[in-house]
């Protein structure tokens, strides 16, 4: 069944490997029947920063509230103009490409701005409309992630951390607000600055890794999803009710590590 697919990509290069990706992705799903649309948004020098400058009729020019701004900008139908499109294009898709590499053991800057800003309060989520009953309920995300280091260092035991842990908030972000949210593809080993022989070598190794990937965005309809806690698993106080399915060591049963100190904590 053809689908909608909007691509969004986070890289100041179009020529970067992550660059070329978003487009041989787009090039794909468009073969494939679907329509597509490519958000570039380095390219549209999209402006990350969720501030009172986006709001033109502000509900407090006294007193900035992101998420009370969000709401009535959104009621009042008076959002920053990138901020309505790129609504509409997530409103529009089926299925979200999401093409980054990981920085700082996260999302670029750009993106994690994209997020503050276009999932707006009150539109996108709201107190009752979240998770399985989500704005998004229905619609497909997959990350494809790049990153420098290689696979054994992001594995469950390297010293980089696992990747899929690192993505995690960035996972239930998008399961917050209703997505589905796919497995996520990693090309690992992504490194810049290399010369001669080794560069060859990477380019031989991306280029059979970005065929998988081709083959698996032909495939994407039979791509398992992320498990996550279902609304019968909690109780009264949003706690893991006993006995619940653990699916992330962010939401568990027993405290693994005791890092932070909060005062009063109850
Ligand atoms: C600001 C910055 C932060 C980075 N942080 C990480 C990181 O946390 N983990 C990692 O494996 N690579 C990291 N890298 C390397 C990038 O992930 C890598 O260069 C990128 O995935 C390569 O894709 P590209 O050729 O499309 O840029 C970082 C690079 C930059 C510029």
């Amino acid at each position: 069944m053809p689908m909608n697919v909007l691509v969004v990509l986070a890289h100041p290069e179009p020529q970067s490997f992550n660059g070329h990706l978003a487009r041989r992705a787009a090039t794909a799903m468009t073969t494939g029947g679907n329509s597509v649309r490519l958000s570039d948004l380095y390219a549209e020098d999209f402006d990350p920063c969720e501030a009172p400058r986006h709001f033109r009729s502000p509900r407090d020019p006294a007193r900035f509230d992101p998420q009370a701004e969000q709401r009535h900008a959104w009621d009042m139908k008076s959002l920053a103009e990138d901020v309505q499109r790129h609504i509409d294009d997530v409103l529009w898709a089926d299925l979200v490409i999401l093409q980054f590499p990981l920085w700082w053991f996260g999302v670029p800057a750009i993106l994690k701005g994209w997020m503050d800003r276009v999932f707006v309060y009150g539109g996108l989520y709201t107190s009752s409309r979240q998770h399985d009953t989500g704005v998004c309920c229905g619609k497909k995300i997959l990350f494809s992630v790049t990153t420098g280091s290689p696979a054994a260092a992001c594995a469950y035991n390297g010293r980089e951390g696992e990747t899929a842990l690192h993505l995690w908030p960035l996972m239930y972000a998008f399961r917050y607000i209703g997505f589905s949210v796919l497995q996520p593809f990693v090309f690992h080993g992504v490194r810049g600055g290399l010369a001669g022989a080794a560069a060859d070598a990477q380019r031989q190794r991306l280029l059979a890794v970005e065929d998988d990937y081709i083959r698996a965005l032909s495939g994407i309809q039979a791509r398992p999803g992320i498990p996550f806690n279902r609304e019968e698993d909690w109780d009264e106080a949003d706690t893991l009710k006993p006995g619940a399915p653990v699916y992330s060591p962010f939401i568990r049963h027993r405290r693994v590590l005791d890092l932070t100190d909060s005062p009063g904590r109850q």
